[in-house]
């Protein structure tokens, strides 16, 4: 008989507040599995007992794999779950790195006593100016099952793509769509693209990737998007380019005090996944990988 128990409401404790202060011991100590979402459990004991351990999305960085394994854990995670809220999320991302809708919507706010708004507003307009993302073009660094999405939305938004992605094949990525260049090495979207998305794991191999060395290959005026983990970006190296205007605009889901103060950044606080659907999606499906391999010992997404 399955029955669950939340232990650690996210809301109550924050995106990083997954402490021993907050984590009732005892009770997970009898629990069977942990299902998680974005808190860390680096700092946590891993109880004896636990066999699985389920992460609510697609990143596992917050999970000790080495100690799991070591302790004979089984870990799953939900790829593909969330794909759509993210992918949604980046797009959005991209609108508003090219036209100044927070700008144009903090002004009207600001005015928003004074009765000649409306005729102000046209005067003032010129300053929100911005351009389409139509005809420019994108780099899809990680054509898995978000960059995928983005890497076809895109498409059709009249982006021309480029999708870069070391683990798949050229059939693979003209399966995601034919009209993807698939692109064989990533210096080459530093060198072609105006707007760069990461959508690759945090490991060692991708840790800093988007460097001093790599932004310098860039065109001017690049815009990043890192809906994907913080620290695939060299913080030093971004704020450096965004003050001279190298990169022209960074958005990311990662809050930080570095980024979030820097000039020209869109910074928003691990939204990506934070809708309605994708919840629902990810909890769901770490729900039934949990049950199969507690109760058959399946194993599917591991
Ligand atoms: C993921 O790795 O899929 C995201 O971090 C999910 C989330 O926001 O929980």
């Amino acid at each position: 008989m399955f029955q669950y128990q939340c232990l650690n409401p996210i809301s109550k404790v924050g995106l990083d507040g997954f402490t021993n202060d907050y984590i009732k011991t005892e009770e997970i100590e009898k629990a069977d599995a942990i299902l998680v979402r974005s808190a860390s459990m680096h700092e946590m004991k891993l109880p004896e007992n636990i066999q699985a351990i389920a992460r609510a999305g697609a990143g596992v960085n917050n999970i000790p794999l080495k100690d799991c394994a070591e302790q004979g854990i089984v870990v799953f995670n939900t790829p593909g779950a969330n794909a759509n809220g993210v992918k949604e999320m980046v797009i959005a991302g991209m609108l508003l790195a090219s036209r100044d809708i927070v700008g144009g919507v903090e002004w009207v706010k600001q005015e928003k006593d004074n009765e000649n708004v409306g005729k102000l507003a046209e005067k003032q307009k010129k300053q929100f100016a911005g351009c389409e993302i139509k005809g420019k073009k994108l780099g899809v660094i990680g054509l898995g099952a978000i960059g995928a999405m983005v890497a076809n939305t895109a498409i059709y938004l009249g982006m021309e793509v480029y999708g870069y992605d070391p683990y798949i094949s050229v059939d693979t990525a003209w399966k995601l769509s034919r009209e993807i260049k698939h692109i064989a090495n990533v210096e080459d979207i530093f060198k072609e693209c105006d707007y760069i998305t990461l959508h690759v794991p945090l490991l060692d191999s991708t840790k800093g990737m988007i460097s001093k060395d790599s932004i310098a290959m860039m065109k001017d005026g690049v815009v990043l998007l890192n809906f994907s983990r913080d620290l695939l970006v060299d913080e030093t190296a971004l704020v450096e380019a965004l003050e001279a205007g190298k990169v022209k605009k960074y958005v990311t889901d990662f809050a930080n005090p570095t980024v979030a103060g820097a000039k020209n950044t869109l910074v928003t606080p691990h939204l990506g996944a934070s809708t309605a659907e994708s919840e629902d999606n990810c909890a769901c499906m770490a729900v039934k990988e949990l049950r199969a391999y507690l109760e058959n010992g399946n194993i599917h997404n591991s």
